[in-house]
């Protein structure tokens, strides 16, 4: 058992077994209990990983940050240290000691929903993002807590499939950035996962949570489940789990005090858990009246605060313009300063979509249309906008923009609004979402809501009002009833649990100030809540007008991409397509103007069949609310896009060796493929992709000089000049793959061991290190259970992708 540090054992000496075991479980969603006899204050989780929420998405809002596979694609170290310190800046304001994040899952499947959640498919990648953010957080006194540990890699039947995955395959795939964060980053806390690996849920996995992670690589943190993911009191404590979350407890905290009185836990184990939370509060400064916080752990969500930052939203533009990966360019970008007319086109250019769906999502503090952030930049040429055709199914939730004052919210411990609310509040969203307890109210109790807002359309015309709900609700236009959910269709929305989407078209007057009204009543015990959202109503020919103004325009920008329902947390994508008429909008668009940049807005691949004819192409990913900002800065080429692709897009899904096992049958996947996951299948079985791994271009050009190679054994670097060739200050990304070597058993193709970014200027020269660490060469042999680096002749290739090497040097290992 390991020790606690001093004081987190004086107070374990303090507390009862009740007040032990208490700390076992949350009091509510977000808290673990306080004891305030021993002075420990209600310790605050908040989900992560791309801005910090706070208890409510539509309380207070946040900056928004990239998503994870925008942070991939900058494979910048430095940057994401930066991007860790920002985050932990944002968890204070809201009084958060644990950010739930971030998720380092290896995504085997581009459809899997949180693909974009992740940084990349390779290990390598993943642990040096990780290490970087996970001590940028900690560093300020803020817990990270990684997740999903581990093969959370798919949404389908997420909460019980079972990942049959050899040791090897875990070794050397998806469990090294969770190692990583670990034994570099000495991470605080790590989330076990839902899923099953091998048959065993992973809370109850003893061999992941107690051998191999506090054992074997020393984790001295807590292990927290992933919400309603503990499965059972003495199979879950005894093989490590230390917090069960949300609350209040199911499985821990009570039954827990139970289990060690009937003798089926030892107190050893309850006291080993209780010392890694006290730990945990002490490292957060949760024991003390640390400076620098936001609400203190005594104060409610009312106390939570919002902060518009000039250096982290500066610092939110950058790693956008840093993680956008430029994928052709046929001499079109940057735009040329001397077009008069530029046509933007797309719904998702006016809505650039900051982040996915799900856990991850905040609100925004601001929004900004690409339109008018590239008109700002080009004074003197027209910028017109066309929507071309209709990305999401409904509306997107209502925001500042069409309810300028929020919702004026009351919350009734009853089902029929009787009586005084229990609480009342203003909220900024019309997404609304509860777990566990109601707002005001205790756990399993009904409730209902009143949530009043003035709507101010910006269009005249007929619009759509749109609802989903878990619950029942209706919804009132100026004392009209327009939206009923008394009766609600089931359907797919809140995880799953939720009703049909539904929508009804209305006439409104632009001028005039209307009342809309939504009444809603809790039906489930644990999750409630509505969705509700307004747009104008999609004229015909949407298409034809997107492509007259394109042949009118010198160039066009088209951004197509997916919406939060389609790519979420939940739900897996069906397939790699643009979701309605994107693709036939693309088509049509480069047909009538092949002047055209296709800037794509989704968390992960997808299919581009008209990539081939656009002039330029740009992934911007989920950019986070900086995303218009920096596409301008990208288009105009005040920045450079410094991304490359951290991830495979395959051509098909036929194409990628896991897509034949998924999603899994009887509740269980094999992961077939072994180790050969994205790039490593793709280059060993010489299959095409759409665009490979690593690849990403810039505004110039780079030429790499000889190779050289020092030291020996573990201690090996490879050096080599890279100089700028082009005429503009740019960056690059030095890749080093290593290949061949003999070996006993099936090894990738090649493999990333080592890579750094460098931006010089124009002409500039630099000498690139890259240093080999100690399992560049080896593979996990089960049989000895340990790494094993065969000793001889193996390649180093250094390139700008795994495609595009530039230069190759052999080594002789271990001789
Ligand atoms: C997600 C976690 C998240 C948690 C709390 C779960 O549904 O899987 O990633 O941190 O909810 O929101």
């Amino acid at each position: 058992m390991l020790t606690a540090t001093d004081r987190a054992a004086q107070l374990l000496e303090q507390l009862t077994v009740d007040e032990r075991a208490q700390l076992s479980a949350g009091e509510d969603t977000w808290h673990l209990p306080a004891i305030p006899s021993a002075g420990i204050g209600r310790l605050k989780m908040s989900d992560g990983p791309s801005g910090v929420r706070g208890e409510s998405l539509a309380v207070h809002r946040s900056l928004s940050f990239p998503c994870g596979t925008a942070v991939g694609s900058t494979w910048d170290v430095e940057l994401t240290g930066r991007y860790g310190a920002a985050l932990a800046a944002e968890a204070k304001l809201k009084g958060v000691r644990v950010l739930l994040g971030p998720t380092v899952c290896i995504p085997r499947v581009a459809l899997a929903g949180r693909t974009f959640e992740s940084f990349s498919e390779d290990p390598l990648l993943t642990s040096r993002l990780t290490v970087a953010y996970v001590r940028g957080v900690q560093e300020h006194g803020v817990a990270c807590c990684i997740k999903h540990f581990a093969c959370n890699d798919q949404e389908h039947e997420r909460m019980t499939i079972s990942a049959q995955v050899d040791e090897r395959t875990l070794r050397e795939i998806h469990l090294p950035a969770f190692e990583a964060a670990v034994r570099e980053a000495k991470v605080w806390a790590v989330m076990s996962a839902y899923n099953r690996i091998n048959g065993t849920f992973c809370d109850e996995h003893e061999w992941l949570l107690t051998t191999v992670l506090k054992e074997e690589w020393g984790f001295d943190g807590v292990v927290i489940s992933d919400w309603y993911g503990t499965h059972s009191t003495v199979e879950a404590a005894n093989a490590g789990l230390d917090i069960e979350m949300p609350g209040p407890a199911q499985h821990l905290g009570r039954k827990l005090a139970d289990a060690v009185s009937a003798g089926e836990v030892e107190g050893a184990v309850l006291d080993d858990h209780c010392a890694r939370v006290l730990r945990l509060a002490e490292r957060t400064g949760l024991l003390d009246e640390a400076p620098g916080w936001g609400p203190s752990p005594w104060q409610t969500a009312a106390a939570e605060r919002e902060e518009d930052d000039p250096q982290r939203r500066a610092l939110a533009r950058e790693l956008a313009v840093s993680g956008t990966v430029l994928l052709r360019n046929e001499s079109m970008l940057p735009l040329d300063p001397a077009l008069r007319r530029i046509a933007v086109i797309g719904s998702n250019a006016e809505h650039l979509m900051e982040g996915g769906g799900g856990s991850s999502m905040v609100a925004a503090l601001q929004h900004t249309a690409l339109p008018d952030a590239l008109g700002a930049r080009l004074p003197g040429v027209q910028v017109s906008y066309e929507e071309g055709c209709r990305v999401e199914l409904a509306a997107r939730p209502l925001d500042c923009h069409l309810i300028p004052e929020g919702f004026a919210v009351e919350y009734f411990g009853n089902p029929d609004w009787s009586g005084e609310p229990v609480r009342t509040e203003r909220r900024w969203s019309g997404f609304f979402v509860t777990f566990g307890a109601p707002p005001g109210g205790r756990p399993g109790e009904p409730f209902s809501v009143r949530a009043r807002a003035r709507f101010t359309p910006d269009h005249a015309g007929p619009w759509e009002l749109s609802l989903a709900t878990v619950g029942k609700a209706t919804v009132h236009l100026d004392g009209r009833l327009v939206l009923d959910h008394t009766r609600p269709e089931p359907g797919e929305t809140f995880f799953g649990r939720g009703s049909a989407t539904t929508t009804a078209s209305v006439d409104i007057d632009p001028g005039l100030e209307h009342e809309l009204e939504v009444r809603y009543v809790s039906d489930l015990p644990g999750l409630g809540g509505f969705r509700i959202g307004a747009r104008p109503l999609a004229a015909p020919g949407g298409i034809e007008r997107a492509v007259d103004l394109a042949r009118r325009s010198d160039a066009v920008v088209l951004v197509v991409g997916n919406h939060p329902d389609l790519e979420t947390e939940g739900r897996d994508r069906p397939s790699l397509a643009l979701p309605g008429d994107q693709d036939e909008l693309v088509r049509r668009v480069l047909e009538a103007n092949p002047r055209t940049v296709v800037v794509v807005n989704s968390g992960a691949p997808v299919a581009m069949p008209w990539a081939d004819q656009a002039a330029a192409v740009l992934m911007v990913w989920y950019p986070g609310e900086e995303g218009a900002a920096a596409l301008a800065d990208i288009l105009t080429g005040a920045a450079e896009p410094g991304g490359r692709l951290p991830i495979t897009f395959p051509r098909r899904m036929e194409d990628v060796a896991a897509w034949r096992s998924y999603p899994g049958a009887d509740g269980r996947v094999e992961y077939g493929e072994g180790v050969l996951v994205g790039y490593r299948q793709f280059d060993s079985d010489g299959t095409e992709p759409a665009f490979c791994f690593g690849h990403g271009l810039g505004y110039t050009t780079f030429e790499y000089g000889e190779p050289r190679l020092d030291g020996r054994g573990d201690d090996m670097t490879v050096s080599v000049t890279v100089t700028n060739a082009g005429t503009r200050r740019g960056g690059e990304v030095v890749q080093l793959y290593v290949a061949g070597g003999p070996s006993p058993v099936p090894r990738p193709e090649q493999e990333l061991r080592a890579f750094t970014k460098v931006t010089l200027d124009a002409g500039e020269s630099r000498d690139v290190v890259l240093r080999l660490d100690a399992r560049a060469f080896s593979y996990w042999d089960t049989d000895v259970a340990d790494w094993v680096a065969p000793a001889g002749r193996y390649e180093l290739r250094v390139g700008a992708s795994s495609r595009d090497i530039r230069q190759r040097i052999h080594v002789e290992h271990g001789q």
